[in-house]
């Protein structure tokens, strides 16, 4: 069996990247020797970065923002759910071949029914947001069989084009503005509700999504923003009664399918999320 890969993460910028000390922190205890590097490569570095990288002896890579969707067409080959969301967050690299999946959808559900426990089918789901985060939380709650999916997004027509490649499903999708009417009865009568915007984010001006104020017990409520770990909106949704999930838990089964598919072990993702819970504590 292999022991020693070479693996890293590329985005722009990376410094606050947590992939590293959680891929290194899985290594250790399945007992591979692993190098996993950030790399910090500007939109004008892609092809140069792209080009070389079937023969650097890099084994795969995870790719974050701005880059998830402009790496495509340096592929070989394309996985289902890479194709089919359009984006891709995980690359694989042997024999000079690269291979693009998405685990996204695959960290979203898992978070959900394992960690949230609730089962998708049937259910109404509330999405804030339309980047690529939702691109990929979208298209795992319409494949998962929700009832009803509502996607809420400042800038409406995003979220009409994600909309747009869910007709296959028989979910039934409504897009709306953060400004609309509507907005409050649809948060207020989902059982499921997701952020996926930066809002809340350290840093970011606005604290809450709007609409948020009507959410109740018996809702579970997710945020995708880990920093912090307890948003404005999770504490709310606390102080409501409702369940709630961290964005550690998406980020963590994502990174467990990567890992999975680069190195073909299992991760140990109680132990890393206690490593990634530590070093948040400490910041
Ligand atoms: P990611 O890949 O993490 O999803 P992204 O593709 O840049 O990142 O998407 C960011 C999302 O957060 C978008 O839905 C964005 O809304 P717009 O499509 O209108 O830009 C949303 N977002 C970011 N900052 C926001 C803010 N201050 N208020 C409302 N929505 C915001």
């Amino acid at each position: 069996m292999k022991k020693e890969f070479s693996l890293g993460i590329i985005g722009h910028p990376i410094s606050h990247s947590l992939s590293p000390v959680m891929h290194k922190a899985a290594a250790e205890h399945t007992g591979i020797k692993l190098r996993y590097e950030p790399y910090d490569v500007p939109h004008r570095e892609l092809d140069r970065f792209m080009g070389k990288l079937g023969q650097s002896g890099i084994g795969g890579l995870n790719v974050t923002v701005p880059h998830k969707v402009s790496v495509m067409e340096y592929m070989d080959e394309l996985s289902d759910e890479a194709g089919a969301m359009g984006a891709i967050n995980t690359i694989i690299c042997k024999d000079g071949r690269l291979t693009g999946d998405n685990t996204d959808g695959y960290g979203f559900i898992t978070s959900i029914t394992h960690n949230g426990g609730e089962d998708m089918a049937n259910k109404k789901v509330f999405v804030y947001g339309a980047g690529g985060a939702a691109r990929a939380v979208c298209r795992a709650v319409a494949q998962a069989g929700a009832g009803g999916l509502v996607i809420a997004n400042r800038t409406e027509t995003k979220a009409g084009e994600i909309a747009a490649r869910l007709g296959n499903y028989d979910t039934k999708v409504e897009v709306i503005g953060l400004d609309s009417n509507k907005l409050v009865d649809s948060v207020r009568s989902a059982d499921i509700i997701i952020n996926t915007t930066s809002i809340g984010m350290a840093g970011v001006a606005e604290k809450r999504p709007p609409g948020t104020e009507s959410i109740s017990d018996g809702q579970l409520v997710m945020d995708i923003v880990y920093s912090p770990l307890e948003t404005p909106l999770l504490k709310l949704a606390k102080a409501k009664g409702a369940r709630t999930l961290d964005g550690l838990w998406m980020l963590i089964h994502q990174g467990a399918r990567s890992f999975k598919l680069w190195t073909g072990l299992e991760f140990p993702v109680d132990i890393v999320r206690e490593k990634l819970l530590s070093g948040l504590k400490k910041n």
